[in-house]
């Protein structure tokens, strides 16, 4: 059984916010926000334009890709932390406006590291369930909505965007789509990284609102140190199990778009060139499940990933969840 990336797209919202119209929300500079994020500018959806609507669309233009009809999608996994609604799913939605017709729809939470979660599940139900031939695997988020747009510490480092890989069981024995990976969490660092209100601890009330706990809350500096141990482990661990060697045999390397010195540090400690690595932040900014979706698809519509080489995509967050996955496209 093979399972093949049959097709890739990504959507980015027209609006661009910069980091000279952050100067005039908040205390910042443009100064402080590249040199310790990375980041120039990001794009900000529109306000009718929801999380399912950027996730359609990205899922048209990885189907139109690989010239295949929605109407022969089998299954749908939407991975956001900003859902359309908490029922029913993004998923359900992307359904609903791309008028399909068979397809099992379900949302996956998993914050950052939600599309490379969403392409593991996807996977193995392709493997367990030949009936599903063509999966649709997605990140998406519309992040602009849980920022608060008072606090500079969260508020420069967030995008709206998606991505998504239309994966195709082409049952021909071919060693391609996901080959190996090492996922993980470990829920005691849960409190660093959240959105603490709208669940069932704090459900949506007046002091909810006003506590705005309905917006990220991060510790920065905990994330950062975490992040790239864990993203490096995991690609080390990945490599040793598909007796790889990731500076020769990787073509790219898609990491999640967090912070331009985390992703440095992650290369640096992998042993590999810069032009092995796909580097959007300055654009997007941190766009959570959506970002290794939309560096994936970069990377095949540029041209970096040719059909047959080596991906290796990595991703760290909320939960905490990482992990890295070898993909051969
Ligand atoms: O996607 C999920 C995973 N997320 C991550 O991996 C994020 C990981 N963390 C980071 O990327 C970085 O920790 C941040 C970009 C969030 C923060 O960078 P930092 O270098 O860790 O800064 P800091 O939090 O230690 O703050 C340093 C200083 C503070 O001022 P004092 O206390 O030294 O006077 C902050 O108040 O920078 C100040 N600061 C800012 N200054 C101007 C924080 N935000 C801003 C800002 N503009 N936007």
């Amino acid at each position: 059984m093979s399972i093949k990336i049959a097709g890739t797209g990504s959507y980015i919202p027209e609006r661009v916010l910069t980091n000279a119209d952050l100067e005039k929300m908040v205390d910042t500079n443009n100064e402080w926000i590249v040199t310790r994020t990375g980041i120039s500018e990001r794009h900000i959806a529109a306000e009718n334009e929801v999380t399912s609507d950027m996730a359609a669309a990205a899922c048209r233009k990885a189907l139109e890709a690989a010239g295949v009809d929605a109407s022969e999608v089998g299954a749908v996994i939407v991975a956001t932390c900003t859902p359309d609604y908490t029922f029913p799913s993004t998923a359900a939605n992307v359904h609903r406006k791309l008028q399909m017709s068979k397809a099992f729809c379900f949302d996956l939470s998993a914050a950052c590291c939600g599309f490379l979660s969403a392409l593991e599940t996807g996977t193995s139900l392709m493997v367990a369930n030949k009936k599903y031939r063509y999966v649709l695997v997605v990140g998406a988020e519309k992040l602009s909505t849980i920022v608060n747009w008072e606090d500079r510490s969260t508020c420069v480092l967030f995008g709206d965007g998606a991505g998504a890989i239309l994966l195709e069981n082409v049952d021909d024995g071919s060693d391609s789509g996901l080959i190996a990976s090492d996922m993980n969490t470990d829920g005691n660092w849960s409190d660093i990284l959240k959105l603490p209100g709208g669940g069932s601890v704090n459900p949506a009330s007046h002091e909810t609102v006003d506590a705005k706990l309905h917006a990220i809350h991060m510790q920065g500096q905990e994330t950062f140190k975490l992040a790239v141990n864990a993203m490096v482990s995991a690609c080390r661990k990945v490599e040793a199990d598909a007796g790889i060697t990731i500076s020769e045999d990787i073509k790219v390397v898609v990491p999640h778009q967090a912070n331009i010195r985390i992703i440095q540090a992650v290369a640096k400690r992998l042993g590999i060139t810069e032009d092995q690595v796909i580097c959007n932040i300055n654009r997007y900014g941190n766009t959570s499940a959506a970002s290794v979706a939309i560096g994936f698809d970069e990377a095949v519509r540029t041209g970096k990933l040719q059909r047959g080489d080596l991906a290796l995509l990595a991703s760290f967050g909320s939960g905490l969840v990482w992990g890295a996955q070898l993909v051969r496209y």
